[in-house]
């Protein structure tokens, strides 16, 4: 059965290479004083980050919907410009085949879309669009804090549409579904607004992504959820815990405004990239991860360690950042990553069980 779902494992493998050199790379930014392997690494962290781990699983996971073999181009473009990252490759070469990966989703989402035409896939693809307007700037040559806000609207355009497409389980009313409509048009006004008026249109970008959050709050069904046991228990806490550091994320946005290096601006990125993608990711690996590899994942209690370590290193890195303490914020930033490694490990041994209970019922 897995046989057909392994010409997917060198994209997989290709986004955890990022994954891992981006850590490594955020490590010696926050200071740790270790070797940056190679010269360039440190200054593609973000990058590595956004396209190359995340951007890769997100169009592989499309492509996987989708079905199509052209689709694939899309994931393999963002995990070949990763590589060109990690090696430093001179010139545009990385930035390059990063923006056609990120075209590549763009047009998965316009079948995606005229397939099924509804306000959570508009969201998403409004998510990718974002990506490809950010990435498109950076090849532009702008610097990274001046595209970074485009990148977070595309990972929580995506996050946010996914969570409405579940939503439509509870029966969304038409002012519910406007006033989310409303809070992605302010959020994206922001994005717009910031390439004219950084300042101004970071803040206002900032008013969207707590009035997301407090909507997320409000109407997603994990506030219910959260009642029941096992997995689905884990999964709402995941989530709600993700929506208060959104929340948290969008008055650091709008108190703080266009900062774009130093702890205040590592505070305002990773209260949304670490606090709420990451969170997000950790509640819904057992949904994506038997869609995409095939492999099946059952819940485990110490699912519960990596989450909560995750919050509590961020909370010490914040508070770090916005304190003017650097060792609060090394020690927060370093654990944020044993907290992802934590998760890896919680998630192959989930795998590595689960795989052995299914071929022990097989052979019974
Ligand atoms: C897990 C541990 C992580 C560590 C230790 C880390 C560390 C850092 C540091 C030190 C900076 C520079 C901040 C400054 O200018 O002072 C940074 C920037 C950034 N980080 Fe992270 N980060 C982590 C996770 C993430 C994640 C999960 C994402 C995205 C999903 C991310 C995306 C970014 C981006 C886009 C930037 C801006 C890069 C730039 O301006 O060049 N980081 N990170």
């Amino acid at each position: 059965m897995v046989a057909q779902y392994r010409s997917r494992f060198p994209l997989i493998a290709l986004a955890g290479l990022a994954l891992l050199a981006a850590l490594w790379a955020g490590l010696v930014r926050l200071g740790w004083g270790w070797p940056p392997l190679l010269r360039t690494l440190p200054a593609v962290h973000g990058p590595l980050m956004v396209a190359g781990a995340l951007g890769t699983l997100i169009g592989l996971e499309r492509a996987v919907a989708l079905g199509r073999r052209w689709t694939y181009a899309a994931p393999l473009l963002t995990g070949l410009g990763a590589l060109a990252l990690i090696a430093g490759l001179p010139g545009l070469v990385g930035p390059v085949l990063i923006t056609l990966g990120s075209l590549g989703v763009v047009a998965i989402f316009v079948v995606i879309v005229r397939r099924q035409p509804a306000l959570f896939t508009a969201t998403m693809g409004l998510g990718t669009l974002a990506w490809l307007a950010g990435n498109g700037l950076w090849l532009a040559g702008w610097p990274i804090s001046g595209v970074v806000s485009w990148w977070v609207g595309f990972l929580v355009l995506t996050i946010a549409g996914e969570r409405l497409e579940l939503g439509r389980i509870l029966r969304l009313s038409r002012g519910e579904q406007v006033s989310f409509a409303l809070v992605i048009a302010i959020f994206l006004l922001g994005l717009i607004f910031s390439a004219l008026a950084f300042d101004m249109g970071v803040r206002l970008s900032g008013i969207a992504l707590v009035a997301l959050a407090l909507w997320l709050l409000r109407h997603d069904i994990a506030r219910r959820t959260v009642r029941q046991a096992g997995l689905t228990r884990f999964i709402a806490i995941s989530l709600l815990s993700g929506y208060i550091w959104l929340g948290l994320s969008g008055l650091l946005w709008l108190f703080l405004g266009g900062v774009t290096a130093g702890p205040r601006y590592d505070a305002m990125l990773h209260t949304v990239f670490l606090g709420f993608v990451m969170s997000m990711i950790f509640g819904h690996m057992p949904i994506i991860l038997p869609a995409v590899s095939g492999l099946a994942l059952a819940f485990e209690p110490a699912f519960y360690g990596h989450l909560a370590l995750l919050h509590a290193s961020l909370l010490l890195r914040v508070v770090g950042d916005l304190a003017g303490s650097v060792p609060a914020r090394q020690w927060g930033g370093l654990l944020n990553v044993v907290a992802l490694l934590l998760f890896l490990a919680n998630t192959a041994r989930a795998a590595r069980r689960s795989r052995a209970q299914q071929l022990g019922k097989a052979v019974q």
